[in-house]
C-alpha cells in the first residue's frame, strides 16, 4: 500500500535537515576537512530532477519517490535540497555504520536539540556524549526483559481492570482507547506507584502539555523562540520535575525501593561510582515517556486495525489465546506472554508496515565508505545528513515476498525474512548503537492489551481500514477507528 499524502512529516524532515545543516555548515565553516577521497561520492539527483521528485513524493508517495530514485541510482544516492546534501542508504547492506559508527563520527547532529528544553540540560543531548552513552545504558538496564518480569503483573493488572470497565458490548475507538489504557500502563511501570495511585491525571496533563508545546515545526526548529508553545512548554516542564524530583528524593530518604522503571533509574550509577541525581532521573524517565507515548499508541492501534481485518490472522491469534487458557487458566503471566508466538508475529507484521517513521536522520561528522550488494563502494563526506527510509525499506522485495500482504508467517522458524535479509533488515525499532531501549516493554504491552482483548470480547473493525495521517512527527492511523466490541466467555480446548 503506497501512502499518497506525507506532506507534513515530509516537510519537517526537510526543514529540519535544511535548518540543521545550514546551522552545522556556519560553525565548521573554519574547521579542516577528512582527508581526500579515494572513493568516489554517491552519484547525486540532478537539480532539475529534484522538481520531479517532489512531484512524485506528492502525487504517489514517499516509498513511490525511494524506489523511483533505487532504479536510476541503486542503493546510495544523494539528493541536494538546494545546498544540504541528504545521501539515503537503501537496504540493509548499506545501513550497518549508519546503525553501529561511533556518535564521535555519525550522530544525531542539531536535530535533537529541541529534547533539551523538554528533558532538562542534565540528560540526553544537554550532556556530552559519554554521559549521554552512560544514561542510554542506564535506560536499558532498567528495561531489559528479566527487569521487566517483575512489572508485567503489574501491566496485566492495569489492562484486566481497564477492560473490566467496558459494558457487555458497545463501540469504541480503539486508538482513543489504546491511547488511554497505554499512559496507565505507563504511569504505573515507568512512573511509579505515588504517580499512578495519587496524581496520574496531573502529570498526563502536563505530559500532553509538555508534548504538544515542544513538537510543532517552529518548536522543533527554534527551540528557544519567545513563543506560547515555548511558554506552555517550559511552563509543563517545570511543574513536572518539581513532581518528580519530589518523588525521587522521596524514594531517595525513605530508602523505599519499588519494583518499576523509575526505580532502576534512581539505583543507577555511572562508571565513576556516582549515582543518578534527582535531576538526571526526573529527565531520563521524561523522555522514556515521549519516546514510548505515540510510537505505541501508533503500533497499538495498527495491530488491532491489522488483526481485525485479517479474519484468518484473528482466529489464528483467537486459537492461540484458548491454548493459553487451558495451559494457564486466567492466570496469564510473563511466561504465558512469551508463549503467545501468533500474536507476537501480528504485531512485528503490523509494525513492518506501518513503522512509526519515515526515515531515521543522522549527520555525517568523519568520511564513511558503504559498499553495496552489487560490490560498488561509495565515500559519504562529512556534512551529509543521511537518512535510513525505514518505510521503504521495510519493503523491499528482495527480503520481504509479496511486501504488501500482511503476513505474520514470513517471521516463523525457517522463513525469518529478517534475519535472512541480513541484520538491519527489520529496523522498526532502529539498531545499533541507538537501538530502541522500549522494544521488549513495547510487544508486552501490546500482547497483555490484544490478549485480554481477544480473551473477553468478539470484535469487529466497524470502520474502514485507515489510511495513514502524517499530520505529525509521528504517523498514525487516520481519524477514529471504531471498533464494536462483545463481551464473551472463551471455551478452553
Ligand atoms: C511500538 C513502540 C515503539 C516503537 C515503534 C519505537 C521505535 C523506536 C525507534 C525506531 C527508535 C530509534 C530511532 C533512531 O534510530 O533514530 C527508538 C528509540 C528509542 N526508544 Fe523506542 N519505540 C517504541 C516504544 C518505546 C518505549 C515503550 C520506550 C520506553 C519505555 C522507548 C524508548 C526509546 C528511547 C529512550 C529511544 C532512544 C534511544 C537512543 O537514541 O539511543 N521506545 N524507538
Amino acid at each position: 500500500m503506497y501512502m499518497t499524502s506525507g506532506a507534513t512529516a515530509i516537510w519537517v524532515a526537510i526543514a529540519t535537515v535544511f535548518v540543521t545543516a545550514v546551522m552545522t555548515r556556519v560553525v565548521r565553516a573554519r574547521t579542516k576537512h577528512d582527508s581526500v577521497s579515494t572513493r568516489a561520492p554517491p552519484p547525486v539527483v540532478k537539480c532539475g530532477s529534484v522538481i520531479g521528485l517532489f512531484y512524485t513524493m506528492f502525487s504517489k508517495g514517499f516509498r513511490a519517490m525511494i524506489q523511483d530514485q533505487y532504479e536510476k541510482l541503486g542503493s546510495v544516492f544523494t539528493i541536494s535540497f538546494f545546498g544540504p546534501k541528504v545521501t539515503f542508504l537503501i537496504g540493509p547492506e548499506v545501513s550497518g555504520h549508519f546503525y553501529q559508527g561511533l556518535d564521535s563520527e555519525i550522530n544525531h547532529g542539531r536535530i535533537l536539540e529541541f529534547t533539551v528544553p523538554m528533558f532538562g540540560k542534565a540528560v540526553g543531548y544537554g550532556v556530552d556524549d559519554t554521559t549521554r552513552m552512560e544514561q542510554y545504558r542506564f535506560q536499558f538496564e532498567a528495561l531489559r526483559p528479566s527487569k521487566l518480569k517483575s512489572n508485567v503483573a503489574l501491566m496485566l493488572q492495569e489492562v484486566e481492570d481497564y477492560f473490566a470497565k467496558w459494558g457487555p458490548q458497545g463501540m469504541v475507538d480503539l486508538k482513543q482507547e489504546l491511547s488511554q489504557i497505554l499512559m496507565l500502563i505507563a504511569g504505573r511501570c515507568l512512573l511509579g506507584k505515588e504517580v499512578r495511585e495519587m496524581i496520574f491525571g496531573e502529570v498526563v496533563t502536563l505530559f500532553d502539555e509538555l508534548f504538544d508545546n515542544s513538537t510543532r515545526l517552529t518548536s522543533v526548529l527554534f527551540p528557544y523562540a519567545p513563543t506560547l508553545a515555548t511558554y506552555r512548554r517550559n511552563r509543563a516542564q517545570t511543574k513536572l520535575s518539581e513532581l518528580f524530583t519530589e518523588i525521587v528524593r522521596s524514594r531517595k530518604c525513605s530508602k523505599r525501593v519499588e519494583e518499576d522503571v523509575l526505580q532502576s533509574l534512581v539505583d543507577s550509577q555511572y562508571n565513576n561510582g556516582c549515582p543518578t541525581t534527582e535531576e538526571e532521573v526526573t529527565g531520563m524517565v521524561m523522555s522514556l515517556i515521549f519516546a514510548g507515548k505515540h510510537t505505541s499508541t501508533g503500533a497499538s492501534t495498527w495491530t488491532g486495525a491489522c488483526l481485525l481485518s485479517h479474519a484468518r490472522w484473528y482466529e489464528a491469534a483467537m486459537e492461540e489465546q484458548e491454548q493459553i487458557i487451558s495451559k494457564y487458566g486466567d492466570q496469564v503471566d510473563y511466561n504465558a506472554l512469551q508463549e503467545m508466538d501468533i500474536l507476537h508475529r501480528c504485531i512485528k507484521e503490523a509494525l513492518r508496515m506501518h513503522p512509526s517513521a519515515l526515515v531515521f536522520l543522522r549527520r555525517v561528522q568523519k568520511n564513511f565508505v558503504v559498499r553495496t550488494k552489487d560490490g560498488i563502494e561509495y565515500e559519504i563526506p562529512r556534512g551529509h545528513t543521511i537518512a535510513s527510509p525505514v518505510l521503504y525499506n521495510n519493503y523491499i522485495p528482495y527480503i520481504y515476498k509479496d511486501p504488501d500482504v500482511f503476513d505474520p508467517d514470513r517471521f516463523r522458524p525457517g522463513r525469518e525474512e529478517d534475519k535472512v535479509g541480513g541484520k538491519f533488515s527489520y529496523t522498526s525499532f532502529g539498531g545499533g548503537r541507538h537501538a530502541c531501549p522500549g522494544e521488549a516493554f513495547a510487544y508486552m504491552q501490546r500482547k497483555a492489551i490484544y490478549s485480554c482483548l481477544i480473551r473477553n470480547f468478539e470484535l469487529e473493525l466497524v470502520s474502514p481500514f485507515p489510511e495513514t495521517s502524517w499530520q505529525k512527527l509521528i504517523p498514525e492511523a487516520k481519524g477514529k477507528v471504531m471498533v464494536s466490541y462483545k463481551r464473551r466467555r472463551m471455551p478452553r480446548t
